[in-house]
């Protein structure tokens, strides 16, 4: 019997043992050497020699797969093009050619392409779609699987990505003052312009369902930008790193994993669930924050961007989350809306406290040397946090959309 959480059990003499395990298997068979808890003595027994052949047992299967509770993965569909280069990787995804190549697609394109344009911001996160779920297309499922490591749109990602860090680097101010950056984070400003303050205090509900349209590129994987980190990091940074992801997970209930709740919020708001719906939908702005996690997850040479990235959410994400749970409150929208907001409230003020000590402290503390990748991921993600904001804000203000195609 499995059950979740610590537990102290009092046995029948009266004594009293304990299992600090995230999960413990208890003994229910009594045939447990290590009773109250299970050693796997319930077992069924093989016994192969020939004398005790009539007696194995029929085996009828596993009945701890419960196969009922399997849900399809769900693909996005390929969007449409925006440009030279995401026409270049649209055609090598759809099988119209095996990879794209210098026939179709020019140094020039690239290195002319807007960095935080539509083409390039499009064409990258397509490639990147490739690491996570793919696309649900034309081509069968083995072959689409296998275009991840297509060596053309590996090559193409690479100088795409390229373009997209310089112009990070120019746009940032830099340095290796870590502490300085964090400090900055962890101020509120009270009379601060953004997106969740403006939705707080006068946002309308079509504002409040455009930007969780925004926001579904990133929460309906939640977190999974993050997991490429953890074989890069090691010690307590790791632990306390996968600590984080298990609580995003919904510390093994897949019900309360984050994305789920994210998906069942946009039920609630009338918005589409499925994976990729508005991809289409979503500008270069929104595609560039989850873009940048997945540049720098897929990195290990940008392992300490990706902490300064994860760092700035997590740092973040709580007073963010409080604002929009008082807009969804004012809004009236239903309570089942609200929390996938309200959880991150408090998850994210102890995801807030083990990012600094428990993941940047020790980080640093074993490879001094990433202090300017941290601050790079953590300047970088401001940059791209304010490029989006100031797209909402500026668009409302005109009474105008912020997605390319209006809900
Ligand atoms: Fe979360
Ligand atoms: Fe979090």
């Amino acid at each position: 019997m499995l059950v979740h959480g610590p537990i102290e059990v009092t046995l029948d003499d009266g004594r009293r043992v304990t299992s600090d395990r995230a999960v413990t298997a208890l003994c229910t068979c009594g045939l447990s050497r290590r009773y109250p808890f299970c050693d796997t003595s319930h077992r069924r027994r093989l016994d192969n020699r020939p004398a005790a052949r009539s007696s194995v047992p029929v085996f009828h299967g596993n009945e701890m797969l419960n196969t009922g509770q399997q849900q399809p993965v769900t693909k996005s569909a390929l969007p449409q093009a925006r440009g030279p280069l995401s026409t270049a990787v649209l055609a090598t995804l759809c099988g119209s050619t095996d990879a794209p190549c210098s026939s179709e697609i020019s140094a020039v394109d690239i290195e002319q392409a807007d960095p935080y344009g539509e083409d390039l911001q499009l064409a990258l996160h397509c490639c990147y779609e490739l690491h996570y779920r793919g696309f649900a297309g034309v081509l069968d499922d083995p072959v689409a699987d296998d275009l991840e490591w297509n060596p053309g749109l590996l090559g193409l990602r690479r100088q795409m990505e390229q373009v997209f860090l310089a112009a990070l680097r120019t746009d940032v101010p830099g340095g290796t003052d870590v502490t300085t950056e964090i400090n900055a984070l962890l101020v509120e400003v009270v009379d601060a312009s953004g997106v969740s303050h403006y939705l707080r205090r006068v946002g309308q509900l079509w504002q409040l369902r455009e930007y969780i349209a925004h926001r579904s590129i990133y929460h309906l994987k939640e977190a999974d930008p993050q997991a490429w980190v953890i074989p890069r990091l090691s010690g307590p940074a790791k632990a306390a790193l996968v600590t984080i992801e298990h609580d995003e997970y919904g510390a093994g209930d897949p019900q309360r994993m984050h994305a789920h709740l994210f998906a069942d919020m946009m039920t609630t708001l009338g918005l589409s669930p499925r994976y990729g719906a508005y991809l289409d939908a979503a500008p270069a702005a929104t595609l560039a924050e989850v873009n940048f996690m997945s540049l720098c997850g897929l990195h290990r040479q940008l392992r300490g961007a990706l902490v300064g990235q994860f760092a700035t959410v997590e740092l973040t994400s709580s007073a963010g989350s409080d604002r929009l749970v008082q807009a969804m409150h004012r809004l009236g929208c239903n309570p089942a809306s609200i929390r996938f907001y309200a959880e991150h409230i408090e998850a994210d003020a102890v995801h807030e406290q083990l990012v600094r000590r428990g993941v940047i402290a020790p980080l640093l503390a074993a490879e001094p040397g990433l202090a300017g990748d941290v601050v790079f991921g953590i300047q970088a993600s401001t940059v791209l946090a304010d490029r989006f904001s100031d797209l909402l804000l500026s668009r409302w203000a005109a009474g105008q959309t912020t997605l390319r195609t209006p809900l």
